[in-house]
């Protein structure tokens, strides 16, 4: 199948720099600033080299642009935006560690395990999921405080045992083992794609929409959160390491089940294509005029090549 891509007109790249200067801008006031904030012992060093410089900011991008989709506020967008960044990071640092994938390199540098010691990975880990949820409950006002509540409910959903920690469970007592077509869905759904799917209803929550177009929305964010990982088994197979900034070749080496050893790669690419057409589809569905960014970082996600 031909790469979907629905989107010509919109300019992604100038959308994404503009979003992600703002981001980056909050992550690194946000973080642990050494100068104003810091935290004691290198931990604050460990949390900054874990997410400032590096990384696609796929999560947050998928915030801004379902924010701007409900023409929601963006100040709330701003902060969900980076704490669904952190809570990514914290996963990152935790599944490179012995006990989980046991990897050196992440986003283009030795991973914070290998950098700063198992024990202080750990507890950066732990100290960016707590400060995801700081991020979501100022006390300035500038938050309505039942959008507050609605956005730290959905980001424990999918960072926890029903979402992301979920899938790594399944993840991991998977190595080795030939899964149906069923679990290797249930699995990717929980590790990746519940944590994409809550950027995109994150964003939305930030503004008002209707019930048709919230489930419009989820049913996108479903599909690119199933089809980002999808891409990311190619991606494993097809990519050298430099590119990718990570290991590659891994999940056949540690012997894991993937959408790649299941079906092969055609299928797969076939597979990630149908995922993104099913996006598009939604968005029509959703009756939301704005939906260009969407449309677009949809498109960026499946046919990325990192
Ligand atoms: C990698 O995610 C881990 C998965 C969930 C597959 P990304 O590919 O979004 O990683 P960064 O943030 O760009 O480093
Ligand atoms: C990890 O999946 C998903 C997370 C929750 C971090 P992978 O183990 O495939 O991610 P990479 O390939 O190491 O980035
Ligand atoms: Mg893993
Ligand atoms: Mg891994
Ligand atoms: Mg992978």
């Amino acid at each position: 199948m031909n790469a979907v891509t629905e989107s010509p007109a919109f300019a992604l790249d100038a959308w994404s720099a503009r979003q992600l200067a703002a981001v980056e801008q909050a992550l690194m006031c946000w973080v642990a600033p050494p100068d104003r904030n810091p935290a004691p012992a290198g931990l604050g060093d460990a949390m900054r080299y874990a997410v400032l410089d590096g990384g696609k900011r796929l999560r947050p991008l998928l915030v801004m642009a379902a924010c701007e989709a409900v023409h929601g506020k963006p100040d709330a967008a701003l902060r969900a935006a980076c704490a669904v960044e952190l809570i990514h990071a914290y996963s990152l640092v935790h599944d490179d560690m012995p006990c989980m994938d046991n990897d050196v390199l992440r986003r283009g540098k030795p991973t914070v395990h290998v950098k700063f010691g198992q024990a202080q990975a750990l507890l950066a880990g732990d100290a960016l999921q707590a400060l995801a949820f700081e991020l979501l409950t100022p006390d300035d006002g500038s938050v309505d405080v039942r959008v507050q509540a609605l956005l730290c409910r959905m980001l424990a959903q999918a960072a926890g045992y029903q979402g992301m920690a979920g899938g790594q469970a399944i993840d991991l007592a998977s190595v080795g083992k030939a899964l149906t077509s069923e679990c290797l869905h249930d699995m990717h759904r929980l590790k990746t794609g519940a944590l994409l799917q809550a950027s995109v209803m994150m964003g939305a929550a930030c503004g008002d929409s209707t019930p048709a177009a919230l489930a419009a929305l989820r049913d996108y964010g479903a599909a690119v959160g199933l089809a980002f990982q999808v891409v990311d088994d190619i991606l494993d197979v097809t990519a050298d390491s430099a590119t990718l900034g990570k290991t590659a070749g891994k999940d056949a080496a540690q012997d894991k089940p993937t959408f790649v050893s299941l079906m092969g790669l055609p299928a797969s690419r076939n597979y990630a294509q149908e995922l993104l057409s099913e996006a598009h589809h939604s968005l029509k569905a959703s009756g939301l005029g704005q939906t260009a960014a969407l449309a677009a970082l949809a498109d960026m996600l499946v046919n990325r090549r990192t």
